[in-house]
This record gives C-alpha cells, structure tokens and sequence, in this order.
C-alpha cells in the first residue's frame, strides 16, 4: 500500500512448488510483476519439492502453466528472463539435513549475488506441516535475521481459535510479528481495496456511514463451483471456517471499520481489530435464530446437470459439512447500534458473483408519497467480482411531461477505467517483497475472528442437519436464508 518503500534483492523459497496453488497463483503473480517490472532488480526463487528433477525441466513447467495461468501472456524473451531466476530444490520437509542444505543452498546464491538479500519463505503446504517446518527453519537458522527474512502463510490458520492462538505462539518463537505475513486473498482483490480509498477518500459518504442513515449491510460471496478435487481438505472446513471466518469478516472489517488516523499498517489493523471485537457473541441456544446452514445436492447450472455435495469425491454419504452458510451479525458500538450486517457464501450457487450492498433508510417523509410513485430507498453497490464496478442506486425524474421517478445508476465501472487489473496474488506478492504488512492479517486479527465464529462452528459440528441436502445446485442457497433477512423485513439483493 505504501508506494515509497523499496524493493531490496530477495531470495524468495516456496515450500509446495510443485502443487496447485503455485502452479495457479504464485509464479504466475512472480511472472506478472515481473513483466511489470515490479520484482527486486536482484532475486532468485527457490523452487521446493520433493522428487528429484532438474533446473531445466522445472523451468520448463512452469513457463508451460504461465500460458494457461497467466493473466499476461508476455513474450519469448519474458518467459527467458523470467524463468532464469528459477532453481529447483529438492527437500524434504520432515528432514532435519534437508534444511541444513537447503541452508547452503541459500548461502551459495547469497555468494554468487555478492549480497545477503532478503528471505521470503512461502508456505504453500497443507497447514499441517506449518509446525514442523517452522521448527527446521528455525534449527537450521534459515530466517535469522529478522530485518530481513519473512514467511507468507497460507490460510486456514489454525483450525478454531485455540490452534490458532497455538500457532500464534509457536511461529513467535521463530519469528517476530512484524515478519509473519498471514494471507487473506480477498484483501489483495482490487476491488475490496478500494473500499478504503471509497470511503476515506471522499467527504460526502462517511457522514452517512452509521445507524442513522443506513438500514442494513449485505455481504454475498456466491460461488458457482463445487469442491472439485478438494473434497477431503473441504470435509473437515466447511462454508463457516472456509470462508465467513476468514473472506467475509475481512470485507466485513473493511465496509464497518473507523476511519484511521493514517494508512500505517499498524493502524488500519487496529481499526480492523476494534471491528471484531465489536461483534456481538451469541449463545450456542441463538444460534439457529443468526444462521443458517446449507449443504447443495443435485441440480442444474447454467443448464447442465450436477451432482450434489454427498456424490463427489472424497465427500461421505452422510456428510454433515456445510457448503452454504448466512449469518446475521451485530456490532455493539456506537456507529453501527442494530444495524444488521448480513453474510452469506455458498458452493454451486446460481452464479459467481461476490458484492456489497449498503442499503440506506427510506426518507422518513417524503414529498412524493401521496402519489402512485414508488420510491426505492437508495443503495449502494459495491461489485467485488467478475463485475468489479461500484454502483449507486437514486431516484430522478424519468425524462418527459409528467413528473414520474424512477431509479437509476450511477457507476464507476473498475474494468472501463482499468481492464488489465492485477491479480490479488500480484498485489499481496508485491507487498510482501516490499515489507508492507497492511494487506496481512495480524495475530490478534485472525484469533478475533476465529472467536466471532466459534459458538457457530461448535454449535453445527455437534448438531447434525437432519434437512441436508436443502439446496438445489444452481440456486440461491436454502429457503431458511431467506427466512433469515425476512424477519426483519430485508431480502437479499
Ligand atoms: C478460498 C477457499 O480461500 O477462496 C475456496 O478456500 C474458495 O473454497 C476461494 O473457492 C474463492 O476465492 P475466489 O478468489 O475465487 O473468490
């Protein structure tokens, strides 16, 4: 987020080089930046696996992925140049001696660039490996100087709060706070960034951002896909922890926080922090009144046939996981007193679509109200994605002899402005070389949230859903979702 910092030569070892989020997301966002010319002058990544192969045959691979991975298709000469910085390595992650090589390894490329850079770990692994790998890197002293060295870790972490406040405490002893950068993807996408410049860097809308002018707050993050090949890592999470824990809150944080005092990390994380603990608790007996849960079976998207939850891969017969989930939270202060923040995510939704909604208060009398007029109360669209735009809804006169309204649109459309907007990955990648923590979640943020959903996810992992499955793929999710806004008069937008 800070344009002034510098990018220094960087060693960057990616744990996992070999899986899918490395092959999908992360030499693909290297690659781009580099286009770009965003990555250090000096770097070198470190490609960690276990088999055995080759410099070539691995650069290889990789350039092969850039052509369906790549947002940017480059040229010849980019794919060279890129592909240059690559080294393989072959390690094992449970093997005390792998890391004293690997620590060689480091050293040797330290040598032959005539300078220590500094070492970005990335760890691209099953979360269970975390601990190990962080007790070798510390043994083998690879992240000793805290200057210099950081570690990107993947979400989920932890599983609930008390093996997050564990994981907390075991990467404390390897590295300092200011050197974990814990990712959450949704606070790279362009789009939920610009909630901050929106919202801070305008007079007119803040003053109505509050309780008095604003009715209720929606969140909606559908996805059309399923589990795909996931099932078994997807089993164990669930909607609730794989996504309203972590995604949602976030966005939540970004539409609910005060405004900082400056954009310093340590601020803006504050402000998010203030934002969870804020939510009101509910007891295990309020939870089927704040949420609701769906699991999808068979049905039909975009015309085509597909399978319910309990017929994939990987996933038992009987499973109780929930791909849907839909919340309804409180935040007890004084800018948001009962105004109902909605969440809601599910799997094999009708359509992909990911947006805000911040419905404002009807007038409280209105000069038009005795006539035939329906006058909709104003709304404010934010599109997160594929639509990245934001939009406000206002009545006006429809153009013509006799005084009809009728609402329109305004919109600033992301794509118009912008069509090559980076990748989240780009832009978490890139903060993360330049040693920006503001688009990281710290400590105390990710134990927060964990303990905003902790009374749900006991709650429904001890208490089976007899209605499962209770929704169709390609719909909207469970009637009870409905149900859940309609009580208060809302529906989903
Ligand atoms: C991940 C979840 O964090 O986010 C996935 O584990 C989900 O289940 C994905 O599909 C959604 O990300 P995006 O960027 O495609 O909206």
């Amino acid at each position: 987020m800070s344009e002034e910092k510098v990018l220094h030569p960087t060693t960057i070892i990616i744990f996992g080089a070999t899986g899918d989020l490395a092959k999908r997301k992360l030499f693909p966002a290297f690659y781009n930046l580099y286009i770009d010319g965003r990555m250090p002058e000096q770097f070198n990544i470190v490609a960690l696996g276990r088999s055995e192969n080759t410099n070539k045959n691995f650069r290889n691979y990789v350039v092969e992925n850039l052509e369906n991975f790549s947002r940017k298709k480059g040229t010849p000469k980019d794919w060279s140049g890129f592909k240059s910085h690559i080294t393989y390595f072959q390690h094992q992650l449970d093997q005390e001696d792998s890391y004293q090589a690997l620590n060689q390894k480091l050293e040797d490329l330290d040598k032959a660039y005539g300078t220590r850079g500094n070492r970005l770990f990335y760890l691209s692994i099953a979360p269970n490996f975390i601990t190990t790998i962080s007790n070798h890197i510390k043994n083998a002293s690879l992240a000793s100087d805290p200057a210099k060295d950081r570690i990107i870790i993947e979400k989920p972490f932890g599983h609930d709060k008390q093996s997050a406040i564990e994981l907390n405490n075991l990467l404390g002893e390897t590295f300092e706070e200011e050197q974990i950068y814990r990712i959450d993807h949704y606070l790279g996408k362009e789009t939920v960034q610009n909630i901050l410049a929106f919202r801070f860097g305008n007079s007119i809308y803040e003053p109505l951002w509050n309780h008095n002018y604003i009715e209720s707050v929606q969140i909606t993050v559908a996805e059309e896909v399923g589990v795909e090949t996931r099932g078994a890592f997807y089993e164990q999470t669930g909607a609730l922890i794989d996504m309203v824990q972590n995604h949602l809150l976030q966005i939540l944080c970004m539409v609910a926080m005060e405004p900082p005092a400056s954009l310093e990390s340590g601020e803006i994380r504050d402000r998010k922090v203030d934002v969870l603990k804020s939510i009101r608790r509910i007891s295990a007996d309020q939870v089927s009144h704040y949420a609701v849960r769906g699991q999808y079976g068979p049905g039909i998207i975009n015309g085509v046939e597909s399978k319910g939850y309990r017929q994939e891969n990987g996933i038992a017969p009987d499973s109780n996981t929930e791909t849907f989930a839909a919340v309804k939270f409180y935040l007890d202060n004084e800018r948001w007193q009962d105004v109902p923040f909605y969440v809601r995510t599910g799997k094999k939704m009708k359509e992909k679509h990911s947006y805000i909604t911040i419905q404002f208060k009807p007038l409280p009398h209105s000069t038009f109200s005795n006539s035939s007029h329906h006058l909709s109360a104003n709304r404010l669209i934010i599109n997160i994605q594929p639509m990245m735009d934001i939009r406000l809804q206002f009545m006006t006169k429809k153009p013509g002899l006799s005084l009809v309204l009728e609402p329109v649109e305004m919109i600033f459309d992301n794509f118009a402005c912008q069509e090559d907007t980076p990748e989240a990955y780009e832009t978490l990648l890139l903060e993360a070389l330049l040693g920006d923590l503001t688009l990281f979640m710290r400590s105390d943020q990710v134990e927060e949230a964990w303990d905003v959903v902790k009374t749900i996810q006991e709650s429904w992992k001890n208490n089976k859903d007899t209605s499962f499955p209770n929704y169709a793929a390609g719909s909207w999710g469970p009637e009870d979702s409905m149900e859940l806004v309609k009580r208060q008069g809302h529906k989903w937008v």
